[in-house]
């Protein structure tokens, strides 16, 4: 391990391109690193464990004993709206985990369930070099074995239980997931997320710049969730939070 790090190379599908992935033991949090290492070139960092793993909206990220990656990606590399890259990630995961015999589900926009627990979230991230967007980081973080959760988490987090062996493969196949979700059209992904939609079809409370409780009827053409508000009003929430309990 040099400088904390080891580098290995994934040869995506086309048998060409070789994306670098510097994998750490530790770090503070993957994507602090990639935007201290800059989004120039397409890159992974993949950590072990995070000292200060972020989530959406400010939060922590329990990070012990999971997979911790966060995917550097120059502007010119995404060929579709940047709204659309959390849910490219949402159907690269989703499909790595049901590949492995999990039946899983994408909970608008950014996590992913098992049972009805949360085993993945998703923060991606725009990197700005002045009025400018350079480039985007997608971090992922999937819990794995049987991780001592806070007690805040510990009814709504949940984990896959993998080998060693098994946590390499799925890491493996959510890069190779989300680098060909990269290239596919955004109805595409728009139909996988739902199709394997926790959300479409029931009740939700939404937060954030709207709030209310309604219907998920749809996702929108960039990725947002419309709601039939119960004033029976459709809102289409790009950004926010939605939760499925409604007590
Ligand atoms: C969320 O659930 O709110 C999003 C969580 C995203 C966690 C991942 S773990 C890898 C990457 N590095 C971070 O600090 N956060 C993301």
């Amino acid at each position: 391990m040099e400088n904390g790090f080891t580098t290995q190379r994934l040869t995506l599908g086309d048998g060409r391109t070789a994306v670098p992935v510097y994998h750490y033991r530790k770090l503070d949090s993957t994507n602090a690193e990639a935007k201290r290492r800059g989004v120039a070139d397409i890159a992974v960092i993949l950590a072990d464990g995070q000292t200060a793993g972020r989530g959406r909206l400010g939060r922590q990220f329990f990070s012990e004993g999971g997979i911790y990656l966060s995917i550097l990606l120059p502007a010119e590399a995404l060929l579709y709206s940047p709204m659309l890259l959390t849910s490219a990630a949402a159907v690269a995961v989703c499909e790595a985990v049901r590949e492995i015999g999990f039946d899983a589900e994408i909970k608008w926009v950014n996590d992913i369930l098992v049972d009805g627990r949360k085993v993945c979230g998703i923060l991606a991230e725009a990197v700005s070099e002045g009025d400018n967007i350079s480039g985007y980081i997608v971090g992922i973080g999937i819990n794995i074995g049987t991780p001592d959760f806070p007690k805040e988490l510990s009814e709504i987090a949940g984990a896959l239980p993998l080998s060693e062996k098994g946590k390499r493969t799925l890491t493996e196949a959510v890069l190779r997931g989300f680098f060909a979700a990269l290239t596919k059209a955004p109805a595409d992904i728009l139909s996988y997320c739902t199709a394997h939609s926790a959300v479409l079809g029931k009740r939700v409370r939404f937060f954030g710049a709207k709030e209310g409780v309604g219907q998920a009827v749809r996702l929108s053409e960039d990725g947002g969730l419309a709601v039939m508000t119960d004033g029976g009003d459709t809102v289409i929430l790009t950004g926010g939070e939605i939760s499925l309990r409604m007590d």
